[in-house]
Order: structure tokens, then C-alpha cells, then sequence
């Protein structure tokens, strides 16, 4: 079979990490095209990948390219530069992955998700957590107990160095931009939420001091998200952290067993026989590009975990969370 190729749609911090994958995977698949406004970017990318289409956005990209020319394209770009990244795949019938979060205007989401439906195009959205192994072995490990418990989850850390996240406007908010890995975990173990309730807070980081003059996101915030069979979750997210690491993970008490599982890093089982200490076993991002690759040569949707329709249910988990920081209120679904 031909390699499959793909066009790139921003060539920042992230596609680094889907670049890497594809080199992995050089034998079924190249980077053909690429596209980014910042020039030693787009060149970076084209240079690892020999490729000499490059452009300077996606509309130049989409405008050049074709069903012809693309197998498939990688979205990489910031939460609020999603103007007509996707809608000019599907107009084109070009299947995507695109990150987490796929935009900040769930209208525009809602509208995405209906045209995927209606066209069936392939699509994956960048929850790399789904194909984690120590993710999968507290997937199988639940049903075997008593159902309901409690979540503690937790990403607390520093401010991510990319300009679009110091305003709340551009990035969502951490919850939405980064611990939505683990709102999306929440779901994907234990099915649709019934209820979330989130506060948040501000002045620990001070903007022009520790972080830039317009820094306006929340320092910290709480969401309290309710499941079926007696589960209620407590998701917190922190981006006040300097020099030290807080521990960022699941911790899950069920009644006979505890999963204390650290963030991507490994998960320690314990019962009243012992402790279990599970060291991560692969990596997960090259395991969720192999999926849409694999999908999209061979048409079997079923090796991709997280659908546009699937993500944007963790999306508006998300955004639901931040409406109740807002408005105070529970929000029922
Ligand atoms: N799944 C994950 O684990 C993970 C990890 C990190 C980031 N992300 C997500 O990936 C996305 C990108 O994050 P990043 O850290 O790479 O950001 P980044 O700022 O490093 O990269 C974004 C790139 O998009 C480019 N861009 C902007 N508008 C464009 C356009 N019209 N056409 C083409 N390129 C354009 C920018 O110039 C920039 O180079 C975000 O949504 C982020 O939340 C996901």
C-alpha cells in the first residue's frame, strides 16, 4: 500500500509530538504538506519530512491541496484559530485529528459534529490518555467490584509556556485546555455525568509578576462532577506551582481496592493482600496516531478511541464546568 499522506495544520509545541509518531511510522506514512504562520516553524517541519509543500496557513494549504493530493490532515493549532480548519477538511472529505480542545465556540463544535455525522468522515481528536495501558487496566479493573466510590483527580502545576494561555478568553481555562485529559478519563471510565459543580479562584499568581500583564485565567479551580452508580468525582486544577510538582493523577477508592494512578506515569494498586506498583508500558500518543493512521488506510473507525462526537461530550463537560464557576449553580445534564 502507498504511505499515506498527511498534511500538518500547525507545526507548534504538539505536532512536535505527532511528528515524531509519523517518523516512527516512516514506512506507512509522510508528511506531504504542511502549513504554519510562523516561518521557521512550517520549515522545521517540512525539513524533517523532505516535503515542499509548505504554506503559510490552512486556508493557503486547503486552498492548494485536495482529496488528490491528502489522505488525511493533523490539526495543531490554538483553541481559538479553528475558524475553518475542520470545515475545510470535511467540505473536502479529508479525514483529521485534531486536539483537544477542538475550539472554544461549542456552536461551532455542535456544527462540526453534525457535518462529521452526516459525511461519516474519519475523525480523532488528541485524548492520548484512551490508549494508555494504565488507563485500560483500571478500565477492566472496575466492573470486577462493588460499583461507586469516590475520584480524587488532580493537574496541578505551573503555566504552560505557549502566549494563548494566559487569558482565559484564548485557552478556555485550565480546566478546558489541559485537565480536560482527565474530564475525559472520567467519562471514558465511568459513562455520561449526571451533575458538576465547579468554583475557581484567582490572585496567587500576580499578572506582570509571575506571569504576563494580561494573565486573567483562574490560579486554581475545583469541579465536583457526579456519575451514575453512586461515583462522584473531585477534579482540581492548579496552575500556581513554581519549583515543586504536586502529584497530578486519579486517586479511586473503591470499596475493597484503592487505584492510585500517577499521571502518565505509573499506577499503584493496593488491596488488603499487597501493593501493586504498574510502571507505564507505552506511549501513548504514537499509539493514538498508529490508530488514525491504521484507520484511515484501512476504513476500520472502531481503532479510534475518541471521535469528534465523543469528544466534544467531554467538551461541554468541560465548558459545563465552567458555566457553574460562573454562575455558582449546578448544571444538571
Ligand atoms: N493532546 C495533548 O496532550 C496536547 C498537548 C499539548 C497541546 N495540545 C493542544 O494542541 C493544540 C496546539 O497546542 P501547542 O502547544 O502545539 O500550541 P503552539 O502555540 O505551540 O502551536 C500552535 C501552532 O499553530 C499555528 N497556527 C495558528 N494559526 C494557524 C493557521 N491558521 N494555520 C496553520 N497554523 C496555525 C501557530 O503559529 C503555532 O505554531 C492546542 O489545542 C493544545 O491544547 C494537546
Amino acid at each position: 500500500m502507498e504511505k499515506l499522506r498527511i498534511g500538518l495544520i500547525g507545526c507548534g509545541g504538539r505536532a512536535g509530538q505527532h511528528m515524531q509518531s509519523f517518523l516512527q511510522m516512516g514506512d506507512k506514512v509522510s508528511v506531504v504538506a504542511v502549513a504554519d504562520p510562523v516561518e521557521e516553524r512550517r520549515n522545521g517541519a517540512a525539513a524533517k519530512f523532505g516535503c515542499t509543500r509548505i504554506y503559510r496557513d490552512y486556508t493557503e494549504l486547503y486552498d492548494h491541496e485536495s482529496k488528490a493530493t491528502l489522505d488525511a490532515v493533523v490539526i495543531c493549532v490554538e483553541p481559538t484559530a479553528h475558524q475553518s480548519s475542520e470545515t475545510r477538511a470535511i467540505d473536502m472529505g479529508i479525514p483529521f485529528l485534531v486536539e483537544k480542545p477542538m475550539t472554544l465556540d461549542l456552536a461551532q463544535a455542535d456544527e462540526i459534529a453534525r457535518r462529521v455525522e452526516e459525511t461519516g468522515l474519519i475523525t480523532s481528536v488528541g485524548f492520548q490518555d484512551r490508549y494508555l495501558d494504565l488507563i485500560e487496566i483500571i478500565r477492566d479493573e472496575l466492573p470486577k467490584h462493588k460499583a461507586g466510590g469516590l475520584v480524587y483527580g488532580a493537574w496541578i502545576g505551573g503555566i504552560p509556556g505557549v502566549w494563548w494561555w494566559q487569558k482565559k478568553s484564548d485557552c478556555g481555562g485550565q480546566l478546558v485546555e489541559q485537565n480536560i485529559h482527565l474530564v475525559d478519563c472520567l467519562r471514558y471510565l465511568y459513562g455520561e455525568p449526571l451533575s458538576v459543580y465547579a468554583t475557581c479562584s484567582r490572585g496567587i499568581v500576580r499578572p506582570g509578576i509571575d506571569a504576563s500583564a494580561e494573565y486573567d485565567t483562574d490560579d486554581h479551580s475545583t469541579a465536583v462532577i457526579r456519575f451514575p452508580n453512586n461515583v462522584t468525582a473531585t477534579l482540581v486544577s492548579g496552575c500556581y506551582s513554581q519549583g515543586v510538582r504536586p502529584r497530578c493523577g486519579l486517586y479511586i477508592a473503591l470499596n475493597d481496592m484503592v487505584l492510585d494512578y500517577r499521571l502518565r506515569n505509573n499506577l499503584i494498586i493496593t488491596t488488603k493482600d499487597g501493593e501493586r506498583d504498574i510502571p507505564r508500558g507505552v506511549e501513548q500518543t504514537f499509539l493514538l496516531d498508529q490508530a488514525f493512521v491504521d484507520a484511515v488506510r484501512t476504513g476500520d473507525r472502531s481503532l479510534i478511541r475518541s471521535p469528534y462526537s465523543d469528544a466534544l461530550k467531554t467538551l461541554k463537560l468541560a465548558f459545563a464546568a465552567n458555566a457553574s464557576m460562573e454562575s455558582g449553580q449546578v448544571i444538571y445534564f
